[in-house]
């Protein structure tokens, strides 16, 4: 049989005109959306996407992907950016190439499933504010999730790209569960459910070459529309495994521009536009034109981020990812959870009690959010749970997903885990079965009320209905309700330099210039080595008339990491590299209440975190295993429950309050 997406060479015309292909592979450019959230924090703001907008637009890509997944939530919420202007800006620069996102189905761009009056206006005003191609995946790949938004998405001429999440139990492809089985019938149900593509999403790179072969050889046998192959570089396999879906008949690829290319992120696009060239799926792509996007991204906006770039190892390649199958985001999370709370050296129990949860709680795909959902449970686990008693420390994502909230797990959770996640739960302590919106009340109406004016347009509504606390807070800094802090404020490539020369600087040991009123050093001056953090700094003291002058000070060796800011550094985000002193205190949200000072039990906090709600008020009388305060922490929910049966007395924080570890939330006697 052969195969209409076979790779064969065609004749080369070497006078200079490059023959069009007649099966050229389709490209999708991830760099403006998940190329910045996989290297640099999801930072990259529209300003910095404007000057190379109009050159990839002459490029021919399928689509660009510049909006949705984590984007939404941190340009309102760290980069004073309306998620809805950045849609409207890029469409007007993006007038041939279609504009996708990543829509996490009907959990949009947020956490939860929303009900589907959000989701159906949500879906409504993305494409009235430009949007082409709806990427759409459900955590559980349980399809019912995408039943509100996909008819939305048709009656407003969207393309609705239906993702089958990638994920594995074994080593390799196979095994009981996520086998060539399991992803040829998801295929099939997004087929029905009327896909105009389907996307396989490996966002852990954990997908091998030739399993990449075989899977994408049966579904170009088993499903009409174009098959699109998203596998992240991590583990290193992605080029390999990309050029192999090529042979197998992939119809669409996902690659990024080079400086947004590789580690965690996607295998870069010049080497297989290279690699086509003369085949029959030459891409056509101009590389000379791809070469000048790259100098313009290098000199004029990539400077600007790349101190965000994890670069602490040499390699690109995360080998343990093949070891743990844990995606890259999630392993960040779990270590910055642990740090947090002072416990980075619980992270291997970490990883072996992941599997052991993950398997408990219906060995489900590990994916915004359900790694979330994984990875705070088990590590919740790991520091609260005692020998006999586990999950003793329940976060709220856990008790939904036990419910049936998220849809239904790919095995059924363990039994015991559900009955005691569901003891007592609000909804009920039978799960359900249904599709999960359907027992959501709608929602739409209650934020309207709840923002009120603040809310200008239906746009403002969709933002903080989807965010109630910083969506909030963004629309008071876009009105002019609240002041605009400086660390949502962007930088420019003046202050890029003036960093960068501080380091040059540090590292010649020229940082501290000599005061012009430096005394004559005397013959008793003593040199002191005095030791920060690893680092060596050269100290010379002398003793003038009893109190000594330090009269210089140079560093022995120094690192950019722990080089010292002068006084009138620039200001640059808190991730900066240069910028290691001490951390700036936070505003104190509440005078700290002293434990021992209150009289009764406290109710402290276990990690650091947001205050949701308060369950209980003063005067209200609890029973030990009561739901006092919730409060979030690495976007999950954890329920504090009273530690002792009494009246509260005391309530020291209000929602929306950071905490810090072991503050007293509340205090029972
Ligand atoms: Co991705």
């Amino acid at each position: 049989m052969t195969d209409h997406n076979e790779v064969k060479m065609v004749e080369m015309d070497y006078s200079g005109v490059r023959a069009k292909a007649k099966n050229p592979l389709k490209i999708q450019d991830l760099s403006l959306r998940d190329g910045h959230q996989s290297l640099f924090a999801t930072r990259g703001r529209t300003e910095d996407m404007i000057p190379v907008a109009e050159q990839m637009d002459e490029i021919g890509f399928w689509a660009v992907e510049v909006w949705g997944g984590a984007s939404f939530q941190t340009m309102h919420r760290y980069l004073n950016e309306d998620p809805w202007q950045r849609l409207r800006t890029l469409k007007r620069y993006f007038k041939k190439t279609p504009i996708s996102m990543l829509m996490r189905g009907q959990k949009l761009v947020g956490y939860r499933n929303y009900a589907d009056d959000l989701a159906e206006l949500f879906v409504k005003k993305t494409v009235e504010n430009g949007l082409d191609i709806f990427r759409t995946f459900d955590a559980l790949n349980d399809y019912r999730n995408f039943e509100t938004v996909v008819p939305v998405m048709k009656r407003c001429g969207a393309h609705f790209q239906g993702c089958i999440c990638y994920t594995l139990t074994e080593p390799r492809l196979g095994g009981k569960l996520y086998n060539l089985e399991y992803y040829v019938k998801k295929a099939k149900e997004l087929e029905d459910m009327g896909a105009d593509s389907i996307c396989v999403k490996d966002v852990a790179g954990l997908m091998a070459p030739y399993d990449a072969f075989e899977l994408v050889k049966a579904l170009k046998a088993e499903v009409t529309p174009p098959i699109h192959l998203h596998s992240h570089f991590t583990s290193g396999m992605s080029p390999m495994t990309h050029l192999k879906a090529v042979e197998a008949g992939v119809d669409i690829i996902d690659t990024c521009m080079t400086p947004y290319a590789y580690r965690t992120s996607h295998a870069a696009l010049e080497p297989f536009v290279m690699s086509l060239m003369g085949t029959n799926r030459d891409t056509g792509f101009d590389i000379k034109a791809l070469t000048r996007i790259n100098e313009t991204l290098e000199k004029d906006v990539i400077p600007k981020y790349k101190h965000l770039l994890d670069d602490s190892k040499v390699s690109l390649i995360d080998i343990d990812v093949l070891l743990h199958q844990t995606p890259d985001f999630m392993r960040a999370n779990l270590e910055k959870q642990l740090r947090e709370m002072d416990a980075l050296d619980k992270i291997n129990d970490v990883y072996k009690e992941l599997p052991r949860v993950r398997k408990e709680l219906g060995q489900i795909p590990l994916v915004t959010p359900t790694s979330r959902i994984v990875g705070t449970q088990t590590v919740n686990n790991v520091l609260f749970d005692t020998e006999d008693e586990r999950y003793k420390m329940m976060t709220a994502q856990v008790k939904e997903l036990c419910y049936g909230l998220y849809g239904k797990t790919a095995i059924p959770i363990d039994a015991e885990v559900q009955k005691k996640a569901l003891k007592g739960y609000e909804r009920g302590e039978d799960p359900i079965t249904c599709r999960p919106a359907e027992v959501l009340t709608p929602e739409l109406e209650k934020a309207r009320q709840e923002i009120g004016d603040l809310a200008v347009d239906e746009e403002d509504l969709i933002l903080f209905a989807l965010f109630p606390v910083t969506g909030k807070k963004y629309l008071m800094q876009k009105y002019g309700k609240e002041q605009v802090p400086d660390t949502v404020k962007p930088i420019t490539l003046e202050d890029v330099k003036k960093r960068d020369d501080m380091i040059k600087k540090a590292k010649a040991g020229k940082l501290i210039e000599p005061a012009a009123d430096l005394p004559e050093k005397s013959e008793f001056a003593r040199t002191f080595n005095v030791f920060v953090d690893g680092e060596c700094f050269e100290v010379g003291v002398d003793e003038v008339g009893g109190s000594p002058v330090i009269s210089y000070a140079s560093p022995a060796a120094v690192t950019p990491a722990a080089a010292p800011v002068a006084p009138s550094a620039p200001a640059v985000p808190p991730a900066a590299p240069a910028a290691a002193p001490p951390k700036p205190a936070a505003p104190a949200p509440a005078p700290k209440p002293d434990a021992a000072a209150g009289s009764g039990t406290p109710v402290a906090a276990p990690m650091p975190g947001v205050i949701v709600k308060y369950e209980k008020n003063v005067g209200d009388s609890v029973n030990i295993g009561d739901t006092v305060v919730v409060i979030e922490a690495m976007k999950m929910e954890n329920l504090l429950p009273a530690t002792a049966d009494g009246t509260i007395t005391a309530i020291n924080f209000k929602p929306g309050d950071s905490v810090a570890k072991d503050d007293v939330l509340a205090t029972i006697a």
